[in-house]
């Protein structure tokens, strides 16, 4: 999932490069929007996954569209990470290796707070400030003179006493002032506004807007940490000295910069400064480690993305203890129940956090309480937590955020007479429609129970869910059939299943709230319109549990019909690639129960077509033939040789087995290829695959 995320991230923005400052687009628009919407897709059901340089995010509502593009004459690199201390020896290991002879006895290292703003680099000419742009893709980012220089920290022009070069890239972080980010988001409850999330983004939404008027009232303010042009060598022999001529020229700089001989000095220093952490007014997430010799530097270089001689060391996440207010109960597409904490609401790792989930095996007893039985002996563990006890309204949960991941309730915080109040405990009807709740255990893992109200679309909360999905752009693709209106059709009792939408007309359209004759007329006629959609997309709007895109491309690739997969057993189910005991049996379930088989009849009765696979315009010439992928590709990433072969209809697996057609190495590649040629698969390098695609160039396909 992370790596489809990553590849549209890095796609899309390159497309947006393409088109933007090169006027030279490689795909059509409408290309560009589907890969668009299958992002926007993806980060709605994943949240915790999305990334900060995805085209997706339009911060606090800003205008960036019309923020005109800004080139960094030298990319803006990211830097490689370090989690522990035995990550941060190896870095300095590397690098001694990489030194070899000319390693210094004990490297020197600069040890900076990795600062947790917007990523800036502003331009002097002449000792003027002349632009400034965010990181954007480390090429090219946003214009952003208008809002940066309003910052009082920012000087409009360098000191004469530093000696400005004629030219000067600085590069550093715009931060939000933590007090007054308090205070505005305060401000923003009370007046009904929506309170920024974190500082970063806070200080994002500020500075990448068309009005320059917040930014100049706004606690911001900007400092650097390093040069992309203007300061190198022949000015400053380290980086400690590169820091000091940016002071003399007037230029912000942070007074925890230190500077350390040998990676157990940096260890320590790292140790300070994680103590201090929580002291400062403003935000940092971990520590920059640099060689300090600007000359070592230059000798160690870069790989593609980040430099060798620098890592950022990451704090481990912020934990926090709270109240824990009550435990709702919220049910799913597929009925499945499940516990969500409500918290008396606490900052933690740079968000207020108000819910948690408290979905996982670790969490649910046998007795289907919240954590394990009470009356069993207490048992900390490492971090003091009683894990052991029910959850009871009033107690101290201890949660844990890290990075963008959702929060995680770690456990409960004991306290003597906790256990005489009741624990929370999975209810015995569903919450939303009453019927009883079954109880399903995974014959697998014993912990890992589900539990399911199967009254499907007669329960409100699956009647809703399901529409959604139904309606969703990767499945039917209704446009304007949004959240508010399924849940008014659902309320006025217009509709009791999918098949029920295509029997809509204009009057009951019309008499809903916030429903114009206009919007009444088109989403008709987008229904309409939906009943067309292709099997594949059809299949997967059902609906059915375990069916996700991909096994319903499969399916409708292998059956050709809908009539031909229903009436499959499970043996012709799991003859389908990719489909297997679990996928089976939850279609065998689908097409057996009445109300499904109804649901499906009433849609062909409505008009709905289920049309045999529509061949995509791309030829498909891979279709049937199943690829393995390893080792590094000249020029392509896996994903994106991935990408070329589901579209031309193969499919790509993660291991060689007997199934496997071809194996597609690349440098390095290791056991798989050994696997491979144990097994007499075929292996075809990058040109090979071309070729079989009947492409010398990846751009060729689209
Ligand atoms: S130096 C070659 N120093 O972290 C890249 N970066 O993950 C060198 N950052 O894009 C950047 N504090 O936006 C450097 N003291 C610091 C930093 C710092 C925060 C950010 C910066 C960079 C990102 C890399």
């Amino acid at each position: 999932m992370q790596d489809r995320i990553d590849w549209l991230v890095a796609e899309l923005n390159r497309h947006n490069r393409l088109y933007h400052e090169l006027s030279a687009p490689e795909i059509p628009d409408r290309e560009y929007d589907l890969l668009f919407r299958e992002l926007e897709q993806l980060e709605a059901s994943h949240p915790e996954l999305v990334r900060e340089d995805s085209p997706t995010r339009r911060v606090g509502g800003a205008p960036v569209d019309s923020l005109p593009p800004f080139t960094h004459r030298v990319p803006m690199l990211s830097l490689g990470n370090a989690f522990s201390e035995a990550d941060l020896r190896e870095f300095d290991t590397r690098i001694r290796r990489a030194l070899g002879e000319d390693a210094p006895a004990q490297i020197a290292y600069m040890v900076e707070p990795k600062l947790d703003g917007l990523a800036m680099e502003l331009v002097y000419q002449e000792g003027d400030l002349v632009a400034a742009g965010t990181r954007g893709d480390g090429q090219t980012g946003e214009e952003v003179t208008h809002t940066v220089r309003t910052l009082r920290s920012v000087p409009r022009r360098l000191r004469e006493e530093g000696r400005p070069p004629a030219y000067l890239s600085v590069r550093g972080e715009v931060l939000f002032d933590l007090p007054g980010f308090e205070a505005m988001n305060r401000r923003r409850v009370e007046r009904g506004d929506k309170p920024f999330e974190n500082p970063r983004n806070a200080a994002a939404g500020t500075i990448r807007q068309l009005d320059p008027g917040p930014a100049s009232r706004r606690p911001l303010f900007f400092v650097a940490h390093s040069a992309g042009e203007g300061i190198g060598t022949e000015r400053a022999s380290t980086q400690g000295a590169l820091l000091a001529e940016l002071a003399s020229l007037g230029l912000p700089i942070n007074p925890l910069n230190r500077r350390c001989l040998g990676i157990e000095a940096v260890i320590a220093a790292i140790a300070e400064l994680g103590a201090l952490r929580h002291t400062l007014d403003y935000e940092i997430d971990g520590a920059v480690v640099k060689v300090d010799e600007l000359a070592l530097q230059d000798a160690l270089g870069f790989l593609t993305r980040s430099p060798r001689w620098a890592t950022a060391y990451k704090y481990p996440p912020d934990q926090v203890a709270t109240e824990l207010r009550n435990v709702i109960f919220s049910v799913g597409r597929t009925g499945a129940v499940t516990p969500v904490a409500e918290l008396e609401g606490v900052r933690v790792g740079g968000v207020t956090v108000r819910n948690a989930t408290l979905h996982n095996e670790h969490q649910m007893s046998r007795e289907m309480r919240l954590f394990l039985a009470p009356g069993q002996p207490a048992l900390l563990d490492e971090q003091g937590l009683e894990r052991r006890t029910g959850l009871r309204r009033g107690d101290r949960v201890v949660l844990q955020r890290a990075g963008d991941v959702i929060p995680q309730v770690l456990g409960v915080v004991d306290r003597p007479g906790r256990e005489a109040a009741p624990p929370f405990a999975y209810p015995a009807l569903c919450p939303v429609c009453g019927d009883p709740l079954a109880r399903e255990e995974n014959p697998r893992e014993a912990q890992k129970v589900t539990v399911r109200c199967r009254n499907r679309l007669g329960c409100r909360a699956q009647l809703e869910a399901a529409l959604k999905h139904f309606a969703s752009r990767r499945a039917m693709d209704i446009e304007g059939l949004g959240e508010k209106l399924i849940e008014q059709l659902v309320q006025h009792k217009r509709v009791g299943g999918p098949a029920d939408l295509y029997g809509l007309d204009l009057s009951t359209l019309s008499g809903l709230e916030r429903m114009g004759e206009k919007s009444a007329q088109n989403l008709l006629a987008a229904i309409e319109e939906s009943k067309g959609r292709s099997l594949e997309r059809a299949i997967f709007a059902l609906g059915i549990p375990q069916v996700g895109e991909a096994t319903a491309r499969d399916l409708a690739r292998h059956f050709g019909g809908l009539e031909a997969l229903l009436d499959a057993d499970e043996a012709a189910l799991m003859a389908v690639d990719g489909v297997g005991p679990e996928v089976a049996r939850s279609l065998r379930e689908f097409s057996q129960d009445e109300g499904s088989r109804a649901q499906v009849a009433a849609l062909r009765a409505a008009g709905v077509l289920f049309p045999a696979i529509q061949r995509s315009a791309a030829p498909q010439s891979l279709i049937g033939k199943t690829f393995v992928l390893t080792g590094t590709l000249p020029g392509m990433s896996r994903d994106e040789a991935k990408a070329l072969i589901l579209a031309a209809g193969g499919k790509v697996s993660g291991s060689v087995s007997a199934k496997t057609d071809y194996v597609v190495a690349g440098e390095e590649a290791g056991s798989k290829l050994l696997r491979a040629n144990e097994l007499g698969v075929p292996v075809l390098d990058l040109s090979g695959l071309l070729n079989m695609l009947g492409t010398s160039e990846p751009g060729e396909t689209r």
